[in-house]
Order: structure tokens, then C-alpha cells, then sequence
């Protein structure tokens, strides 16, 4: 069974005040006072900057400032001989906060900061005893946030691309969650547009009875479908002709078009919901037809506003610096992919009421969502007062073995179902060599963990902007920087705290951690960075910065074992503390990473 401590895993909800922010976050405010004081005429001009040191051997943490405020200061009366002056008069200014064992100067005017290890055995005392969640970042809490990720697009294959946009989002969504936020997971899919019209053609022409004789057998395998209705398309003019009025058909609400759109969009949603079953995700659908209503009204706006004008007959928004603009409407009257986006945004600030929108899909669409949020900003929709924060997060290929494009064998997209249960498929030997008595409840369950979280962490780890090699051999491997690596990892760990037949739950309340040996206070820092991974996976949308610390911690703790007896030493209660302050921070990345974590393998 899971540990007591699996309870603490919630959100930072409501907990804001509890809070003080991660470590970076404490010594900016702290040296932010001792700037102010030390500099009452440039207070509230200069931002305090900390962070890591470069060199551990020299300090835990930097601070910048003193080069900069130092040129500032050149020329007022007293101001200080050089940036070492200014370092020593923010030191002398430094308010008392329990956190700072020493400093040093270095070079030019560098602050170097040693933590107190007393401080940082109560800093993680603490969080054993309150949950993770207080370590939560600040400033997230209570945020309306629109995440708009995985949107395949209906009656076409849903390909990696949408599987990256589906990972990545996931775990920006589960991170804001994690910090408070009010997080509106949303599904652009691809529901609306000209390529109903083949399909519907198609389905009329195949049976007697025309589309009232259609059934769901029609539309069982979709792919199969698109291509039969496509290869028409492309060959016959005539079936083209018809295949345009049978849009009209759809849009103008005829009961029958509808029906078998209805009935494409459903057979959609159950081959996507496979994949988000897999992979755990949660969505609420809000595709392009949702807005479609909006678009009419949208472009009168526009246009009455003399934000949009008439361009060779199309209706289009020019922003300055882009050589092409924004078409909200076609010159044959149609709305295409970017009206719709620009109702989204209005209606995700106007009625959702978002602080901040986040677009996930690859980089090929960067321009688009350029000249979108250009085109919302001249069109009022993205108020500069109101803050509203709207980024696209862009990601690179997924190549195949060849370093091409990924395929599959044949040739044809690679059918996602298959690529996720392929991964747990490959995984199920090594499951059961580690652990023969595993029953096959658990040798499915480790082996979906595994298989499918290998996928996951494949995707997660790299810089999302690079292109990465898709390789079940790497991501399955059990050594590196893998899923199967981190879940062993944390496994071990566990089992440490469970065969030392100790009561972790309640040694956790009553025991604290003590830090002496060396890799005691270095595993004590990096758990405690924590909240740094997660405030930088957050400021610039980055998740392999969770993955980095999850490798991190793993190798730290596993100096700190070498090195330090646990079980049956005279430590014993702190370092037991110890190993379940790392396991339950892995939990929390895990929880992050979308990965279902094991106890035992
Ligand atoms: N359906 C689109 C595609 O497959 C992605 C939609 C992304 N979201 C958006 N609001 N445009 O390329």
C-alpha cells in the first residue's frame, strides 16, 4: 500500500499564505530589502537578482547586483569605489533571515551564498510535515488559465505532433494545478471545415438510401474513410462539385448533413479518447465549431472598426512588421482556421475570463499564432491594462530510427494506440525478470507505468524546440535519464523507508532531520529545489527542467547512500526522514510529469 505521505500530494490551492516561495524566491526578497536599504535612491528601480552559483565549491546561491548598481551609482555623491564596495554595502544592509551560513565576495563584486544547514534540515522538516504543496511557487494561485494542447483535428489521423502537444500540456496543466491554478484544459480539435464536405459526399453516395441510410459501420475506421473520400476528391471534378455544395448543406444545419457529421466527430472522439486513456489525460473538447457562430458577428466588428479591410476580396487584419495578414474571412466568403482562433481568444478573455492562454503545437505554427495575437491586440481583444499573458509553446519533430520524419513501416502515419502499447509491450520481460512473484495485476500495472511513461519521459526530457529520435530501446533502457531509471529509482528508495519496518507517517510528525555528513546537506538542498525546477519549468514553459531535477535528485541521493548508512546507524530517524522527503518529492515530479508511480518493482 502507499505510504501516509501520498496524501500530501494535493494542490497549493487556497494555501498562498502558508507559502513563502522557493529558496531563489526568499533570497531575492531578502536581498531586495538589503539593495533598498543600502540604496534608498534607487529603491523600487533595481530588481534583486539570485541564483545558483556557478561553482558549488564557492557558495549554494549567487547574487548579481552589484556590477550593474554600480554603474548606476557612478558619478552621485558618495557612491561607492567599485562593485565590491556596493556588494559589501547590500551585505551590510542584508536582513537577518535564518537562511545564510556565510557569504564571500568574489571576483568583480559576485555575493556568494552558503545556506545554513540547520535552516534547510527545518525547511525540509517542515514540508514532511505539511505536504509538498507548500512548496508550491508563488504567484499562480487562483490564475485562470486556458491551456489549449493535444487539438487533433477529426476524420484525420491524429499523429505525433498531437501526441507531443498532448504530453506537453499535460504537464504544463498539471503543473499550474499543482501551484493553485484555476486551469481550463482545453481541445481545439479540428471539427469544423471544408473536409466534412468530402466525407458527407462520400457516405451519400455510398448506399442506396443516401446519408439516411448511413450507420456507424461508415465510419468504424476513419482513416480508411478520409483516404476513399480524398482519392475522389482528387479524381472526379464532379464529385468535387458536390462535395463543396454538401459544406453548404453542413453549414446552412441540415438535419441529415448534421447527423453524419455528428456521427464522423463521434467515432473521432472514441479513437482519441483510446490515447487520452493511456496516457491518463483529462480535456474537455471545445472544438472549431464551438465558435463558429461567433465568426459572422466577429468580422462585421472587424470590420465596422476599421480594424479588418477588404484585400482582393478577402477580409483581412494588417499588423505592423508582418508581410502577410491575419484573413479573417476568404475572399469566397469562408472562415478559415485563423477566424476561428481570434473568436477563441476573445471569447477566452471576454466569457473565461483567462488571466493567461497557452497554445501548444509544433513550431510550423509559430507565425500563425504571431499574426493571431498581433491581430488580437489591434483588435482590443487582449487588453494592455488588463494583463492577459497568451504564449504559444512551440515544439520540435519527432524523427524516426533514419533521423527522417517519423513513419512507419509501410510508409503511413504511425497509428498512436499502437506506437503507447507497443512501449509497454516491449517492457513486460524486464518487468517480470525483476520481479518473478509479481502477480499479473502488477505486471500489468508496472508495465503500463513503464510503457507508457517511457513515451512520455522521452518527450518531456529534451528541449521541447529540438527535434528528437524516436527509440524504444533508449526509452526503455533502465539506466540514463529514463522513466524506467526514475520509477526503479524511486522504488528503491521506498522500499528503503518500508523494510526498516519503521512508522514513516508518524516519524514524519514527531522525528526532525538533522544534517551532519556532507551528502546529507546536499541531498537536503537539491529536494529543496524543488520549487526552483517547478518555478522555472513554469516561467519559461519548459518541462524538461523537471526531468533535469528528477535526474538530479536521483543522483544525489544515490551519493548520499553510498556514503551513509541508514537503517541501524545512529541517524537512523533523520536519514530515514530523509529518504522520504526524496521519494515524495519524486512522487510530486511524477505527479507533474503525468507518470503513475510504483512502490514496488
Ligand atoms: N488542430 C490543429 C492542428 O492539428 C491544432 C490546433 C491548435 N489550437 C489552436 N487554437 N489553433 O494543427
Amino acid at each position: 500500500a502507499a505510504p501516509a505521505a501520498q496524501q500530501q500530494l494535493s494542490t497549493a490551492a487556497g494555501g498562498a499564505a502558508a507559502r513563502k516561495g522557493s529558496i531563489v524566491q526568499r533570497l531575492e526578497n531578502a536581498f531586495q530589502e538589503g539593495i533598498d536599504a543600502a540604496f534608498p535612491a534607487l529603491a523600487g528601480q533595481v530588481g534583486a537578482i539570485v541564483q545558483p552559483c556557478n561553482n558549488p565549491k564557492f557558495g549554494d546561491y549567487q547574487c548579481n547586483n552589484a556590477m550593474a548598481l554600480h554603474g548606476r551609482l557612478k558619478g552621485q555623491p558618495d557612491a561607492p569605489k567599485n562593485p565590491r564596495a556596493v556588494a559589501e554595502a547590500i551585505l551590510a544592509a542584508l536582513p537577518e533571515t535564518g537562511m545564510v551560513a556565510e557569504t564571500s565576495l568574489a571576483g568583480p563584486g559576485f555575493i556568494n551564498i552558503r545556506i545554513d544547514s540547520s535552516w534547510l534540515a527545518q525547511h525540509v522538516t517542515h514540508m514532511l510535515r505539511n505536504g509538498i504543496a507548500t512548496w508550491a511557487p508563488l504567484g499562480y494561485t487562483g490564475q485562470k488559465v486556458v491551456v489549449d494542447f493535444s487539438s487533433p483535428n477529426v476524420a484525420k489521423e491524429m499523429h505525433v505532433g498531437h501526441l507531443r502537444s498532448t504530453i506537453l500540456g499535460d504537464v504544463i496543466a498539471r503543473t499550474l494545478e499543482f501551484c493553485g491554478a484555476d486551469v481550463k484544459r482545453l481541445n481545439h480539435i479540428g471539427d469544423w471545415g471544408t473536409q466534412f464536405g468530402m466525407l458527407i459526399q462520400y457516405m451519400a453516395e455510398k448506399r442506396e438510401g443516401g446519408l439516411n441510410a448511413a450507420t456507424d459501420e461508415d465510419v468504424a475506421d476513419l482513416q480508411v474513410l478520409y483516404r476513399a473520400a480524398k482519392q475522389r476528391f482528387d479524381e472526379e471534378e464532379d464529385f468535387k462539385t458536390r462535395a463543396r455544395e454538401a459544406v453548404t448543406e453542413l453549414q446552412s444545419g441540415r438535419p441529415e448533413y448534421l447527423q453524419a457529421w455528428q456521427r464522423i466527430c463521434d467515432a473521432s472522439r472514441r479513437e482519441f479518447q483510446k490515447i487520452y486513456d493511456r496516457l491518463d489525460v483529462t480535456l474537455e473538447e471545445r472544438g472549431e465549431s464551438f465558435y463558429n457562430p461567433m465568426l459572422k458577428p466577429l468580422v462585421e466588428d472587424l470590420m465596422a472598426r476599421g480594424v479588418a479591410v477588404e484585400s482582393d476580396g478577402a477580409k483581412c487584419v494588417f499588423v505592423e512588421g508582418k508581410d502577410i495578414p491575419l484573413i479573417v474571412q476568404k475572399s469566397d466568403g469562408g472562415f478559415g482556421y485563423a477566424s476561428t482562433d481570434m473568436a477563441a481568444v476573445k471569447h477566452r478573455i471576454d466569457e473565461e475570463k483567462a488571466d493567461w492562454i497557452i497554445y501548444i503545437t509544433d513550431m510550423g505554427q509559430s507565425s500563425h499564432f504571431d499574426l493571431v495575437f498581433a491581430g488580437a491586440e489591434k483588435a482590443g481583444y487582449l487588453p494592455k491594462d488588463r494583463k492577459v499573458r497568451i504564449d504559444h509553446v512551440g515544439f520540435g519533430l519527432v524523427l524516426g530510427d533514419d533521423g527522417k520524419k517519423f513513419r512507419s513501416r509501410s510508409g503511413d502515419v504511425v497509428r498512436l494506440v499502437e506506437l503507447l502499447d507497443e512501449a509497454k509491450r516491449r517492457i513486460v520481460d524486464t518487468v517480470k525478470e525483476r520481479r518473478p512473484d509479481a502477480t499479473p495485476e502488477e505486471v500489468e500495472e508496472a508495465s503500463r507505468a513503464m510503457g507508457y511513461g517511457a513515451v512520455k519521459y522521452a518527450d518531456l526530457k529534451n528541449h521541447r524546440t529540438t527535434n528528437y529520435r524516436f527509440s524504444y530501446d533508449d526509452m526503455l533502457s533502465q539506466q540514463g535519464n529514463t522513466a524506467v531509471y526514475q520509477l526503479y529509482a524511486h522504488a528503491r528508495i521506498a522500499s528503503i523507508v518500508r523494510k526498516s519496518g519503521r512508522d514513516i507517517a508518524a516519524l514524519c510528525q514527531t522525528a526532525e532531520v538533522k544534517l551532519v555528513h556532507e551528502k546529507e546537506v546536499a541531498l537536503a538542498l537539491t529536494i529543496s529545489q524543488f520549487s526552483e525546477a517547478v518555478e522555472s519549468m513554469l516561467e519559461e514553459l519548459l518541462p524538461h527542467r523537471l526531468t533535469e531535477y528528477l535526474y538530479d535528485l536521483a543522483t544525489v541521493f544515490n551519493q548520499f547512500y553510498t556514503e551513509c548508512q541508514v537503517v541501524g546507524s545512529p541517524e537512523e530517524d533523520s536519514r530515514l526522514l530523509l529518504c522520504e522527503a526524496t521519494s515524495l518529492t519524486m512522487r510530486a515530479c511524477f505527479q507533474l510529469l503525468g507518470i503513475h508511480v510504483l512502490y514496488r518493482i
